[in-house]
């Protein structure tokens, strides 16, 4: 027996700089955000989001941006991004030096209202400033919509609204939508349900998938995406995570557990999991306590020399 076609090729979004870290209450140095986002870049992590160019009232994390983004060793091939939620954002991200940018709109107005202090359709008008003002500067706009399988305001949000403001993004130039699940609640059955709302007004290949781990479905949602024909997943390295304005929401799905997955599918990446094992760690040992991924943590169990079983074993392609 076989599986069903999935892609040959995956691009993992790294998003543990930003959304990993947004939500780390201890100050974290600019130093340490460094030399985390480029132990990921010597990872193979074809693109990594660096950074949040948001309000520093509003998200404290973030507020060396700039410094951090200056910072980095770029290596060729790497995409670094960033957040923005306005033009103020993306003028200090353009200043600092990113490669492109994204914007996060949501599918449910009281999320838009905690997250950005605006309705869906003040946030899209702010989208649009950014579009605009990024177009001309020759830099590529990603948008996320977060709570696209639930709120955690609002409950069950109709994958209707989801295809809605994917469309609205869509016209404002994004070349990518980043379907997100903001506090970890989707389960595999929902995944085809709001992909296939969101193919009739996108094109199938410029929809991306971003989950969080809250209850644990967040691999199996990649497996369901997979098998609809999803080929961009974000991914958080160690499985750091959450939102500050979304209740309840845990870390987003593990890069190393997302890896492990799709090398064990014979699913291309470029992605070296032993590299994003080290940045895990690295950064682990800066926050000061045990990271989620049960790649990593299984990693760390088990027995001397054996360490690489799992790897070795994580590549078998038979699919
Ligand atoms: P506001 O308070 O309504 O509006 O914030 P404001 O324009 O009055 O701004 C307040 C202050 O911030 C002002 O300073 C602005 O100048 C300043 P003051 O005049 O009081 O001294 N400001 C800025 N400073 C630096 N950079 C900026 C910037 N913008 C304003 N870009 C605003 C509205 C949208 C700015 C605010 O609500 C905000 O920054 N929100 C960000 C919230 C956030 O970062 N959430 C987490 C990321 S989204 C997420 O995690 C979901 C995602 O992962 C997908 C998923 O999982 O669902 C993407
Ligand atoms: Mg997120």
């Amino acid at each position: 027996m076989r599986l069903p076609p999935m892609p040959d090729r995956v691009t993992v979004v790294e998003v543990g700089p930003r959304d990993g870290l947004q939500n780390e209450g201890a100050p974290i140095s600019t130093a340490d955000k460094v030399r985390f986002v480029d132990l990921l870049s010597d990872a193979g992590l074809p693109v990594i989001e660096a950074a949040a160019f948001v309000s520093p009232k509003w998200v404290p994390q973030m507020a060396d941006a700039d410094e951090v983004v200056r910072g980095i060793a770029r290596r060729t091939g790497v995409r670094y991004s960033a957040l923005v939620p306005n033009t103020k954002g993306l003028g200090r991200a353009l200043d600092a030096g990113v490669d492109e940018v994204a914007v996060f709109a949501a599918a449910s107005e009281t999320f838009s209202r905690r997250n950005v202090n605006q309705t869906i359709e003040e946030s899209l008008a702010s989208h649009a400033g950014v579009c605009r003002d990024a177009r001309a500067a020759g830099v590529r706009v990603r948008g996320y919509i977060s709570t696209c399988f639930g709120c955690p305001y609002e409950g069950p949000v109709p994958p209707s609204r989801v295809a809605e403001v994917a469309a609205r993004l869509l016209d404002l130039g994004v070349f990518e939508v980043a379907v997100s699940d903001t506090i970890g609640i989707a389960h595999p059955r929902q995944v085809p349900e709001v992909l296939e709302a969101v193919v009739e007004r996108v094109p199938a290949a410029r929809v991306a998938l971003h989950f969080h781990d809250t209850r644990g479905t967040a691999l199996a949602n990649v497996l369901a995406g997979l098998i609809v024909g999803v080929a961009v997943f974000d991914a958080s390295a160690g499985g750091l995570g959450g939102c500050p304005f979304a209740p309840g929401a845990a870390g987003n799905l593990a890069t190393e557990d997302l890896v492990y997955m799709l090398d064990g599918l014979g699913i291309e990446t470029g992605v070296d999991l032993g590299a994003v094992a080290e940045a895990s760690r690295f950064i682990e040992s800066r926050l000061g306590r045990p990271l989620p991924s049960r790649y990593l943590q299984a990693l760390g169990a088990a027995p001397q020399g054996t360490a690489d079983l799992q790897v070795r074993c994580g590549e078998r392609t038979s699919r």
